[in-house]
């Protein structure tokens, strides 16, 4: 059989048809243990952002990366307008910042950025003072597929802070490198 028959492609407007659960996916991707990172968006005061454990490279050669959006969140029109994003992955001591950008006690827009040190980066996002690491990003394409976009993000200018630790996510809380217990049933 040819690699073709074996493996058909698909186009976008072809009827999809799951083959498992969605609570199945969720329960596996609960297993799959992610750094935190924050997303911010916009310019000025039209500020908003979200909290993202989807945030992937893509490729060194030109430097770019992956994040995947709801495209119901407040973000989704935002990113669209400006065409930029920034990176910002967490050290274990900004788990407040996750808070505030997961909109947690129903925080939103330019207030996530309340409790925390930010500078503007050459997008005219704001990137944060203090982050593990920190890319700053125009966005190349979003792809809209099922409930999210996939944003590649083109990295314009990039800072490392290497000496700290990062903030992890796994199994529904937040998690840090010297937790190694698995945790008995549902956590967070
Ligand atoms: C640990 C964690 C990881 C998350 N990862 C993502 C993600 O990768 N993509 C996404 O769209 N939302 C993600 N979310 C949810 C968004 O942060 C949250 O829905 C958003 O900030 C609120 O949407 P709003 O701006 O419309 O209020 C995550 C939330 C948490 C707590």
């Amino acid at each position: 059989m040819s690699l073709a028959a074996a493996y058909p492609s698909r186009t976008s407007a072809e009827p999809f048809q799951p083959l498992v659960e969605s609570a199945a996916f969720k329960n596996s991707m609960r297993h799959l243990a992610g750094a935190v990172s924050v997303i911010t968006v916009g310019q000025g005061s039209d500020l908003t952002g979200f909290t993202a454990t989807s945030v992937s490279s893509l490729s060194a050669d030109n430097p770019s990366i992956i994040v995947s959006l709801n495209r119901s969140s407040s973000s989704w029109p935002i990113i669209q307008r400006y065409r930029s994003f920034c990176v910002n992955v967490l050290a274990d001591d900004q788990q407040h910042v996750a808070d505030n950008f997961a909109g947690r006690g129903g925080i939103k827009g330019a207030d996530r950025y309340q409790g925390a040190d930010w500078q503007q980066l050459v997008t005219g996002n704001l990137g944060l003072v203090n982050a593990l690491t920190v890319l700053d990003c125009e966005l190349e394409e979003a792809i809209e597929r099922h409930s999210h976009a996939i944003l590649i993000g083109s990295v314009r200018a990039i800072t490392v802070r290497s000496e700290v630790q990062p903030l992890l996510y796994w199994h529904g809380g937040y998690r840090h490198l010297s937790n190694h217990t698995a945790p008995t049933g549902k956590a967070g």
